[in-house]
């Protein structure tokens, strides 16, 4: 077993696993005999998205965090979203199978700038995407996530000035929607923002009959070709009620698992990166792996842990987020 230092140095527990061992019966045995559930993204890897008890998008988890009875959470996502369990459900033991699972758009947000820029902005309504640290959700009035930030932005009043952070390409998007101007922070996901605007066109020539689909953490260039724009649930519901037969898809590329499993007639296209690579992986959501996450549960580590403090003033905007998500049917 690790000692917790190094637990903090590589990110999850190292220990060496029985190579007969059937993974997927021991999570379930363990699941069952810890009382434990087992939250997970659509970006994360097949595997770790057929064993979940529930998979969905950064609102949906929050709602299913919020709820659940169970005493541990095994979040298999980022380190932000497993933050979010936390605050939401601070009694409960909330476990990350890579406490180094984090966020490059999280990360594009430190709390003592964003601190800062907020005190040049007295007044203003303080909207934080749920990509972000819990200290930032501790600085906000509200928090959103890509399935309800338009609606939260409209709840508040015409005239109410608002900080929108850290993603400034949804800021952006949302300032588009709503017809409002927004202070935007300039943030970015490392995933979203290197979509390529020459490939994705030569892909949509290659298949004039492909809707193209994208997630508003895009670029504006990418957005203004899309036929679709919409959260991970939203792309995914988009894919089972259009008819098309084929997707050209811009977001991270875990997302097409669920998009084949439920429309097994139709073509997903992960649409390209300006690299070499045809598909696009956030690095951070495919730190956790079956095995990582085999011995989180079996060890109850690495466990997510936040001041007391910052989870009672981080709860606040959340719980708001899921009031109003609540009364509009979301
Ligand atoms: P949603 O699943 O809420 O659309 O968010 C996408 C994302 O980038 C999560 O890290
Ligand atoms: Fe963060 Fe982007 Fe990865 Fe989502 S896809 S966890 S926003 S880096």
């Amino acid at each position: 077993m690790n000692t917790l230092e190094e637990l903090n140095v590589k990110g999850f527990i190292e220990e060496a696993i029985d190579p007969t061992l059937d993974l997927f019966a021991e999570i379930d045995r363990l699941k069952k005999e810890k009382n434990a559930v087992i939250l997970a993204h659509y970006y994360q890897e097949p595997d770790i998205q057929d064993i979940a008890d529930y998979i969905g998008d950064s609102l949906g988890l929050s709602q299913q965090a919020a709820k659940t009875n169970a005493e541990v959470i095994v979040f298999a996502g980022v380190h932000f979203m497993a933050e979010t369990a936390k605050i939401l459900s601070p009694k409960k033991k909330v476990l990350l199978p890579d406490l180094k699972a984090g966020c490059s758009l999280s990360d594009s947000c430190p709390p003592h700038l964003f601190a800062k820029f907020k005190e040049r902005y007295p007044n203003h309504v303080v909207i934080t995407y749920v990509n972000c640290t819990a200290e930032l959700k501790a600085m906000s009035d509200i928090v959103c996530t890509s399935s309800n930030a338009v609606q939260i932005v409209n709840s508040l009043p015409k005239d109410q000035p608002i900080i929108f952070g850290p993603d400034r390409n949804l800021g952006r998007y949302v300032a588009q929607k709503t017809g409002r101007e927004l202070v935007l922070w300039n943030g970015a996901c490392m995933v979203h923002e290197i979509f390529s605007q020459q490939r994705i066109l030569k892909l949509k020539s290659q298949h004039p009959n492909a809707k193209f689909i994208a997630h508003p953490e895009c670029e504006e260039v990418i957005l203004s070709m899309a036929d679709y724009i919409g959260s991970t649930t939203g792309l995914l519901k988009y894919t089972i009620e259009n008819p098309a037969k084929e997707f050209i898809v811009a977001t991270e590329s875990g997302i097409i698992h669920q998009m084949e499993k439920s429309n097994p007639d139709k073509t997903f296209i992960p649409a390209p990166p300006n690299t070499t690579c045809a598909c696009n992986d956030c690095p951070h959501m495919k730190r956790n792996t079956l095995e990582k996450l085999y011995l989180c549960l079996k060890n109850e580590l690495p466990e997510i842990t936040l001041p007391e403090t910052v989870i009672q003033q981080a709860q606040k905007p959340i719980e708001r987020m899921l009031e109003i998500s609540a009364q509009i049917g979301l």
